[in-house]
């Protein structure tokens, strides 16, 4: 079958590799209808997230069709229609008794302190081969895969299998209330979801931080109000904009790839100066491409989770969902201990959102699809990486559908 292959950092290609087998009783094997590519996914060919094996085929994100089943697969046979969570858990263990599925004890091969299983990553997340494939193997399926009803698209439901969980997850630990301002820093799909989730959950005013064009009008469509931080300094934008106080809460977005102004008021008005930048670059990412204008590392890794901690009102709350690799140990702790806020971060944990996500688009109250603008065939992936990574006008959220490639 074709499937994409992480082969070093700045290489990947679309690969013909064996199919997957059934390996314990409680997989299941789906032939994949759609898939996406993710935010996550640059990280991961760029170097930001370190730590791949060779040989492991990317991609977190799909909705597909149950094609075999282990003998201990209780919930599900084959021709059923399915969404994957992007995280692998058990089901049985105290973590995810308590939902904590992102924290599961013993989905990851690599041990309880590991991390987050999921597939398509690092060696670290349990080398999971990933879907951005015609077909998958999906341990403990009985937990990682949802049913999904027929009057779910598989558009829609491709968003559920990570970033509209993630988004309405950060919005949750965002504690957003009615009337609560939000701020939401990074306008990529996974902003978009939490955007639209900070108003699900009754925000009265959400600000929406980026740079580029065609994003910012994603978000505005959705009634954000824009903050380009190549125009405005954004943390004063946001403070005058709210009395001098700030949002009640600062959702970071963005992850270790964030950039810094390039132009505008605040360039180089960072906490942060270039030549830290420059070292926190190599810090978190040792290897990664140096020249070029492809696969290139985020130039300040740290800048959105800053611009949150500065942002955000005393006593609030900064919600951290962009990814950040465990190499980064850097974070402004005198500035958010000397505002009392509270500052929560996680791998969502797809399989507790996606059930009561499924019913709000069934009661039409969002469409998630809304923000697919690129609907592309497998056997282009690699050229549609490109254009994500360049984050080439249009391209904010690029569905593949593999059997056309066939
Ligand atoms: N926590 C989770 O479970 C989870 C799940 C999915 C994705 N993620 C992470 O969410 C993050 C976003 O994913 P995505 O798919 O939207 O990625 P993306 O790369 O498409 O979007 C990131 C956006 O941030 C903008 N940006 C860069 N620097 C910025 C800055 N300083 N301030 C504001 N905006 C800035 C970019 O222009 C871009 O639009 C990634 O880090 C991804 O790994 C986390
Ligand atoms: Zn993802
Ligand atoms: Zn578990």
């Amino acid at each position: 079958m074709k499937a994409l292959v992480f082969h070093g950092v700045g290489n990947v290609s679309l690969d013909e590799v064996d199919e997957p087998v059934i390996q314990h009783q409680t997989d299941a094997i789906i032939r994949i209808t759609a898939s996406s590519i993710c935010g996550t996914d640059l990280h991961m060919v760029r170097g930001t997230m370190p730590g791949m094996k060779p040989g492991t085929i990317l991609g977190h994100e799909a909705v597909g069709i149950v094609e075999k089943v282990g003998s201990e697969v209780k919930e599900f046979k084959e021709g059923d229609r399915v969404v994957v969570c992007s995280t692998i858990a058990c089901g049985q263990c105290a973590y995810c008794e308590a939902e904590e599925f992102a924290s599961c004890d013993e989905s990851n091969p690599m041990g309880p302190e590991a991390g987050t299983a999921f597939f398509g990553g690092p060696a670290l997340s349990g080398q999971f081969n990933g879907l951005q494939a015609e077909k998958a193997r999906i341990p403990f399926a009985d937990f990682t895969l949802v049913k999904l009803p027929d009057s779910i698209s598989d558009d829609d439901a491709l968003l559920l299998s990570d970033i509209f969980p993630t988004g309405f997850m950060g919005a949750e630990i965002a504690d957003v209330q009615d009337e609560d301002i939000v701020a939401v820093f990074g306008c990529g799909p996974v902003g978009q979801m939490a955007i639209a989730s900070a108003f699900l959950m009754g925000a009265e005013k959400v600000f929406a931080i980026d740079s580029l064009p065609d994003r910012l009008k994603m978000a505005e469509k959705q009634g954000a109000i824009l903050v380009n931080y190549e125009k405005v300094d954004p943390v004063k934008f946001l403070k005058e904009q709210t009395g001098g106080y700030g949002p009640d809460s600062c959702i970071d977005a963005v992850g270790v790839d964030a950039q810094t102004p390039h132009k505008g008021p605040a360039k180089g008005n960072s906490l942060l100066g270039g030549l830290q930048h420059l070292i926190e670059q190599k810090m978190v990412a040792p290897w990664t491409v140096m020249f070029g204008d492809q696969w290139r590392q985020g130039d300040a890794p740290f800048q959105a989770l800053c611009w949150c901690v500065e942002a955000v009102r005393k006593s609030g709350v900064v919600s951290i969902i962009g990814v950040y690799p465990q190499s980064s140990i850097l974070f402004p702790i005198g500035m958010a201990m000397q505002k009392s806020l509270t500052v929560r971060a996680a791998n969502c944990s797809h399989r507790k959102y996606i059930p009561s996500l499924i019913q709000l688009i069934k009661d039409d109250q969002f469409s998630p699809s809304q923000i697919l603008t690129k609907h592309e065939d497998l056997k282009d992936v690699v050229k549609c990486y490109e254009q994500f990574d360049q984050r080439k006008p249009g391209w904010v959220k690029v569905e593949l559908k593999p059997n056309q490639a066939a």
